[in-house]
């Protein structure tokens, strides 16, 4: 088998690792620094990257991540990179807890436009209990009603994305005529959560519809995925875990009336490379020692609503937390605790090994191009989403040493395929709900 491996960058200011700010690599200001996020797109673009990914989170705190305190809001650096690059894609995190469908389609819908085809969205319920306090609301919903809003939510937006025909708007500056409304249509939702008329304000997309990105790794989660999206990023982990989670992800696909193929997954890797063995050990001991052992345990106190870890005996076995974690990142802590059990880790263990994770991609070139072909031939993923731990140097090395690798092999191109997303990652472009399905011409959908 021989086939390409499509990879996506996280541009997430300095990078993965909780610390990367304090890499030599990378400017410290990197999340607020726009110079530096179009520096990394652009070289992203040219090495055959098929899209930068933008993460989000709605609260923070004096325990946060420290570059998570002061960063780009999603829409707003998708927007400005879609007019400095030309091919890459650009997804952005945007929640369905606390936000309104009409302006998520349009939000999209207009990044999609300026750039030509290029937009996904990574439609997630949003984790962190304080992001209610920042909405105007008394609680943050449970992690059930989450995925219900969620379904709803993704419904109505792909509905309006649909509002017009491809060739509606006809601009007829002889007869008068601009758009041909027998080609409109509305959504006319009214579900439980909310009710929208539409038409959408804009029309259809270059790629049929932006793509739907979903993040989320419960069984809700998995569900939501099944019915809508077209991508997952998907949480890392190993060979056997990733092709568990990619095997229920595409039979939920099926089990909606879908192809398996029609739902990609893109598990997060954080590469590091070294030219030896040692060479990349090293690397991966530089950006471990960026972080104390307090400072580890109020990274891995992030995923249980900032539970205060210092409370516990540093050696012991990782504490026993019942229900703590899920009601917010479920299939992340339900991992955590998972893993600390199977192999009997204290919490030092736990928290250093969360915080820096050691995977199957550190070592040399050959050995990372190696497992990324072992991951894709053996179904645990359809490409990756690349999270260096520093961008700037995960990203140069990677490009480098890695990819020609790849080239050599036939798995990489540093030309992107096509023009829009959809072509990069190779999806099909959807029909419109209101396509003429044989049985005449639909011109409305109820919720
Ligand atoms: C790999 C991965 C990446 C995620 N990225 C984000 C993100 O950028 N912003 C966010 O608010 N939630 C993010 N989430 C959280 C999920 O959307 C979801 O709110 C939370 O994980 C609970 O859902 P789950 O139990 O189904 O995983 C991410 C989850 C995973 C697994």
């Amino acid at each position: 088998m021989s086939k390409r491996i499509p990879f996506g960058i996280m541009l997430q200011g300095p990078g993965g690792h909780m610390n990367s700010w304090k890499h030599p690599s990378v400017p410290a200001d990197a999340s607020v620094n726009f110079d530096y996020y179009v520096r990394t797109a652009k070289q992203a673009e040219a090495a055959g990257i098929a899209f930068a990914f933008i993460a989000d989170g709605l609260y923070i705190n004096e325990v946060s991540i420290p570059h998570f305190l002061n960063r780009f809001e999603p829409i707003a650096i998708l927007a400005a990179l879609a007019a400095v690059t030309d091919k890459i894609g650009l997804v952005g995190t945007l929640s369905t807890s606390y936000s309104d469908p009409f302006t998520v389609a349009r939000q999209f819908g207009s990044i999609d436009a300026i750039s030509k085809g290029r937009v996904g969205w990574n439609a997630v319920t949003s984790p962190l209990e304080g992001s209610a306090k920042n909405y105007s609301r008394e609680k943050h919903p449970e992690h059930a009603l989450r995925y219900q809003i969620a379904g709803e939510h993704i419904d109505i937006v792909k509905g309006l994305w649909d509002s017009w025909d491809d060739d509606a708007f006809v601009r007829n500056r002889e007869t008068g005529q601009f758009a041909d409304f027998s080609k409109l249509h509305r959504v006319n939702y009214k579900g439980q959560f909310h009710s929208v008329e539409g038409p959408l304000n804009l029309g259809r997309s270059l790629q049929g519809q932006p793509v739907l990105f979903q993040a989320g790794g419960s069984d809700d989660g998995i569900a939501l995925a099944g019915r809508h999206a077209d991508a997952v990023f998907a949480a890392g982990g190993s060979i056997p875990e990733s092709r568990e989670l990619t095997q229920k992800l595409k039979a939920s696909a099926v089990a909606h009336g879908r192809r398996s193929d029609d739902l990609k997954v893109f598990p997060g890797v954080s590469p590091i490379v070294g030219s030896t063995e040692e060479e990349a050990e090293r690397k991966y001991r530089e950006i471990r020692d960026l972080v104390s052992v307090t400072e580890a345990l109020r990274y891995i106190g992030r995923f249980f609503d900032h539970h205060d870890f210092t409370q516990y005996d540093l050696d012991a076995p990782f504490p026993e937390l019942g229900d703590l974690g899920k009601n917010q990142f479920r299939s992340g802590t339900d991992r955590i605790k998972r893993i600390a059990k199977e192999n009997n880790q204290t919490l030092r263990e736990v928290a250093l090994e969360n915080t820096t994770p050691r995977s199957d991609f550190i070592g040399t070139p050959e050995l990372i191009a190696d497992k990324l072909i072992e991951w894709v031939d053996t179904g645990a993923s359809d490409g990756f989403v690349l999270g260096f731990q520093v961008i700037t140097q995960g990203l140069d090395d990677f490009e480098a040493q890695v990819l020609p690798i790849l080239e050599k092999r036939g798995r990489h191109s540093r030309e992107l395929i096509g023009t829009t997303l959809r072509e990069h990652i190779e999806l099909p472009v959807p029909k419109s709900r209101f396509a003429d399905d044989g049985a005449g011409k639909r011109t409305e959908a109820a919720g």
